[in-house]
């Protein structure tokens, strides 16, 4: 069955134009069998234009694969949509603060030039001196750029934006990340990273460094395109570089239930991707554009409201769903 068959037809034309042409550009086959087929080589082999990363030899693609399980130790979590606007920062923050007011011990990374994470929690990336970009290129320890806030953060900068072309030119460049992680390892249960809305080399350093992927979606703009070629750029790491990584969860994020659109859009990730979609719902509100504003995360800015207990249920979710399949 097409997914157009599957428009909301009561939906607003804003709306369901927004959607249709987002199905346009998708295919009109299920995803599933999508991911069997071979991709299209000029698309998904090349990762980074300016400095292709991987092979570009055409690759099989499989099936979206789980996180390996019961890996015992700090949980890396990646957070990664080449979309930008999605949620990426904001589940970052409010899911690292959820996880410690539980009791364990977090650490954020800005992987992101536009340090968007780091300005959410007070800090100013235009002033920052040293930061991820001296980690990852010139091999500082990263306890150097560890900021002390609501929760650790190893802090961006501009430099960052320059990191992606300065990688390109060393050996291990994929591998710069999960090196400069080791020295820390030991002093965190999670390290969640936050990634820019490309699939270059910044985004596979953290898939290499990752036990896990956490994609968040925007229930508003589904781009299901886009959810496939995050899932072969995996493929790519896990075949050359990281063979545990895998999505481990995908949050619908911007949820608005009164529309039908959002719950189409929940409706059609489900169909697709199975268990692999969160319960939780992130609904939408302004409180996540609020919290940022005065360096904290939403669980600080509004402790008691329902846009921090998304947060809580969902960080019980992705620890239950781990402990579910360890004893599975
Ligand atoms: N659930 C939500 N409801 C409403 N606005 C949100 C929600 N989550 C995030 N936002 C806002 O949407 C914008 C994009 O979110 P952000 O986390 O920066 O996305 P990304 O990191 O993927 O680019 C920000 O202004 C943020 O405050
Ligand atoms: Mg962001």
């Amino acid at each position: 069955m097409g997914f157009v068959r599957l428009l909301p037809r009561s939906a607003s034309r804003t709306e369901s134009a927004v959607l249709e042409a987002e199905l346009e550009r998708a295919p009109e086959v299920p995803v599933s069998d999508l991911l069997s087929e071979p991709p299209e080589p000029a698309q998904d082999a090349v990762v980074s234009a300016a400095a292709p990363v991987l092979t570009p030899a055409p690759v099989q693609v499989p099936a979206p694969v789980a996180a390996v399980p019961g890996a015992t130790g700090t949980r890396v979590i990646v957070l990664a949509n080449q979309k930008g606007g999605v949620a990426k920062t904001t589940t970052t923050i409010n899911l690292g603060v959820a996880f410690k007011e539980m009791g364990y011990r977090v650490l954020l990374v800005d992987l992101d030039p536009q340090g968007n994470l780091t300005m959410s929690l007070g800090l100013n990336p235009d002033t920052i001196e040293t930061s991820m970009f001296d980690v990852l290129v010139r091999k500082i320890p990263i306890s150097d750029v560890i900021a002390r806030r609501e929760v650790d953060l190893a802090v961006a900068s501009i430099d960052l934006a320059g990191a992606e072309l300065a990688l390109a030119a060393l050996i291990g460049r994929e591998r710069s990340l999960e090196k400069a992680l080791v020295e820390v390892r030991d002093r965190y249960d999670f390290i969640l990273v936050d990634t820019p809305p490309s699939l270059g080399l910044l985004t596979i350093n953290a898939f290499v460094a990752a036990t896990g992927v956490i994609v968040p979606v925007q229930c508003e703009y589904l781009s299901l395109r886009g959810l496939v070629q995050l899932e072969n750029t995996l493929a790519m790491v896990r075949e050359n570089l990281n063979p545990r990584v895998g999505v481990e969860g995908i949050v619908p994020t911007m949820y608005d239930g009164r529309t039908l659109h959002a719950r189409e859009a929940v409706e059609i990730l489900e169909e697709n991707f199975g268990d692999l979609v969160y319960r939780t719902r992130i609904r939408k509100t302004v409180r996540y554009a609020e919290a940022p504003v005065k360096g904290s995360s939403v669980l600080k800015y509004d402790p008691a409201g329902a846009a921090a207990e998304a947060y809580r249920e969902l960080a019980r979710e992705v620890l239950h769903g781990t402990q579910a399949r360890e004893h599975a």
